[in-house]
């Protein structure tokens, strides 16, 4: 089998996505590993769960540089010195621009709060309980020149309930996130999902008849 896919995570704060790819990586056979953790603010959360699993973790603090160019550039740098193949974005809340998405272009994937391509941006939990949808959830995609437009790699979706408010909403998206974005990596690094023409088409065996229907079906 060839080696393990090398992976850079990058992350902002508390860092629940990295530590569930942290612990699916550490399961034999497993076809990727995290080489390095980089966040850009000093004090995120995440970067303990990088440290307790043995990985190293860097702060590039975006402040500290003079503009985005810069800031990624030090972000590459840091990736390259580690032959990182893939970034995951896990909860990175930095815009990148489009010069650092083309040079990882294929080679970045990142995990959003909704089923893309509703609810792009920001407060997607809010904006779902706004609309009324009846399944919320959450995508990995590759990260493309456009905001939370790339192609999508998989899906989780969660039923919205009565009486949810967005924390709630959020806490249920989450725990599915946990459980997609390790699949979406394991994916990735084992040749099944590739990018084609813009897609992503994925090598797997899936039951075309699962439905899923909120609010349930009664006879
Ligand atoms: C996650 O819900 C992730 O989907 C979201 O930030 C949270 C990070 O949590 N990402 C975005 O909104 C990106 N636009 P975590 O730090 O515990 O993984």
């Amino acid at each position: 089998m060839a080696g393990k896919m090398k992976v850079g995570v990058l992350i902002s704060g508390r860092g629940s996505n990295l530590k569930s790819l942290l612990e699916a990586c550490a399961a034999p056979g497993f076809p990727a590993e995290i080489v390095t953790v980089l966040s850009n603010q000093p004090g995120a959360g995440g970067l303990d769960h990088a440290r307790a699993a043995g990985v190293a973790a860097a702060v590039v603090d975006h402040k500290a540089y003079d503009g985005r160019a810069a800031f990624e550039a030090a972000l590459t740098t840091a990736l390259e010195d580690a032959a990182v193949e893939l970034v995951c974005l896990a909860g990175f809340l930095r815009v990148v621009t489009p010069a650092f998405v083309r040079h990882w272009q294929g080679r970045m994937i990142n995990i959003h709060p909704s089923l893309l391509p509703l609810f792009p941006g920001l407060d997607t939990h809010a904006r779902a309980l706004a609309a009324g949808v009846k399944l919320h959830g959450c995508s990995v995609h590759y990260v493309s020149e456009e905001v939370d437009g790339g192609a999508i790699v998989g899906q989780a979706a969660v039923p919205v309930l009565a009486g949810d408010d967005p924390d709630s909403l959020a806490a249920r998206v989450l725990a599915a996130e946990h459980r997609l974005y390790p699949a979406c990596l394991r994916l990735v690094a084992d040749g099944r999902a590739r990018l084609v023409d813009g897609k992503v088409e994925i090598s797997l065996d899936c039951d075309g008849a699962a439905q899923i229907f909120n609010p349930p079906l009664r006879p």
